[in-house]
């Protein structure tokens, strides 16, 4: 706001000047022609200069007092300058925010609305979760298969990813399904700038949280919040609705196969191949996530704590987890999506894969 009102003052003063300067000219201009052909009389060298008594009195004043009031001018100016200054720069921050969601909503609209299709693959403008059309190609056989394969909510990306992560996911994609790489570095078409737009606008679409800290003043990411409490018993009932039905056979794998917001919530759709696409494989036999049976995770955490704090904090690059673990960071946290009794719960069933 104060960014538009300082503008506005620039451009004004910048109209008083180049008035100022026309009419200078106009008059100087005009002066001279009247002097057209009589130089030697009036050649500026020849002419009568003021007196003494013209110079040193109202002439004098004048030019002080010119002097006196740039003076003002830049006395008031400058200090009003340094104090508008830091709301300026606020002012110019928060407009930039809003164009950056602007353009990233550009961007992540449909391809008939001139996007580069996110909406169209993960459920609209809201990125609710849906999916798109793959062609699998059978390594063993070479034969081809269409496909549809689930595309995560993104409403809720920066619950369970920090900035940097997401930022590697849009530049590298996950390249072994229909979610490409946007990046210029991953070999898609997009420069910095747009990757940070996009992320602008996701955080804009996050479902705001409950219980942020004191200070924690946007819902949308808010550190220490969490999801709202009737999407976390919606899980619940879709849960235990799975297990009363017999599709699973505990609490915790159907926590871990959750089918809501297309695998948003869910361990299912990077541990289990062929899940994603409605024909899951052995129960975390590993795809993009590790392989979690045979005991090889149990090694891994041979104390349950860590392993729940490890889900709850998902990976961070470089840093260790469990024995002999460094993550990547492409390991999600789900400590701000799904409850303390349901992380254990899954851990619980991850434990007898
Ligand atoms: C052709 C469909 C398609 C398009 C277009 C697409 N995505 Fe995706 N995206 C997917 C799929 C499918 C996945 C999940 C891949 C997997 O199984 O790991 C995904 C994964 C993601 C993830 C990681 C989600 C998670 O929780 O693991 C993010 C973030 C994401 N996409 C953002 C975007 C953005 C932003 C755009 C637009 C520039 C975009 N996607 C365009 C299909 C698409
Ligand atoms: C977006 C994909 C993704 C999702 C969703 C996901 N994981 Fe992972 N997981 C990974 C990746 C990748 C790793 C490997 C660690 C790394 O790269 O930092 C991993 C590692 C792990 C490990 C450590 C395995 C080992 O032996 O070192 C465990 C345990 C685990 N995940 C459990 C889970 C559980 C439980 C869930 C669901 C609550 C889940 N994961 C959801 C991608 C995922």
């Amino acid at each position: 706001m104060i960014a538009l009102t300082s503008t506005s003052i620039a451009w004004l003063l910048f109209a008083v000047i180049l008035g100022g300067w026309v009419v200078y000219a106009f008059l100087n201009i005009r002066q001279s022609r009247d002097e057209l052909g009589s130089e030697i009389e009036l050649a500026a060298n020849r002419k009568k200069y003021y007196d003494d008594e013209e110079l040193e009195g109202p002439r004098l004043t004048r030019v002080l007092g010119i002097g006196v009031i740039l003076l003002v001018i830049m006395v008031i100016g400058l200090p009003l300058y340094w104090i508008l200054e830091p709301a300026r720069q606020a002012g110019a921050e928060e407009a930039k925010d809003e164009i950056f969601v602007e353009w990233g909503s550009q961007l992540f609209a449909t391809t008939a609305d001139g996007g580069f299709n996110c909406a169209g693959c993960h459920g609209g403008m809201n990125g609710a979760g849906g999916e798109a059309p793959y062609n699998l190609t059978d390594p063993a056989t070479g034969e081809v298969r269409a496909v549809n394969w689930k595309a995560p909510a993104v409403n809720t990306i920066f619950y369970r990813f920090d900035e940097d992560e997401v930022r590697f996911i849009l530049v590298y994609g996950r390249p072994f399904s229909p979610m490409s790489p946007w990046g210029l570095e991953g070999g898609g078409p997009m420069n910095s700038q747009q990757i940070d737009t996009l992320i602008a606008y996701m955080k804009s679409i996050q479902v705001e949280r409950e219980n942020c800290g004191v200070g924690e003043d946007d819902p949308k990411t808010c550190p220490s919040g969490n999801l709202p409490a009737d999407t976390q018993s919606d899980i619940d009932t879709l849960a235990l609705q799975s297990v009363e039905d017999g599709t699973y056979a505990s609490y915790g794998e159907a926590l871990y196969n959750l089918e809501l917001a297309s695998g948003a919530y869910s361990c299912a759709r990077c541990h289990t191949q062929g899940w994603s696409w409605g024909d899951p494989g052995q129960p975390g036999q590993g795809a993009f996530g590790w392989n979690l049976t045979g005991g090889a995770v149990n090694a891994h955490f041979p104390n349950e704590a860590e392993m729940v704090d490890f889900i709850r904090n998902g990976s961070v690059f470089g840093q260790k987890y469990g024995i002999q673990g460094q993550g990547s960071g492409r390991m999600p946290g789900f400590g701000a999506m799904l409850t303390d009794e349901q992380i254990q719960a899954i851990v619980e069933y991850v434990r007898t894969l």
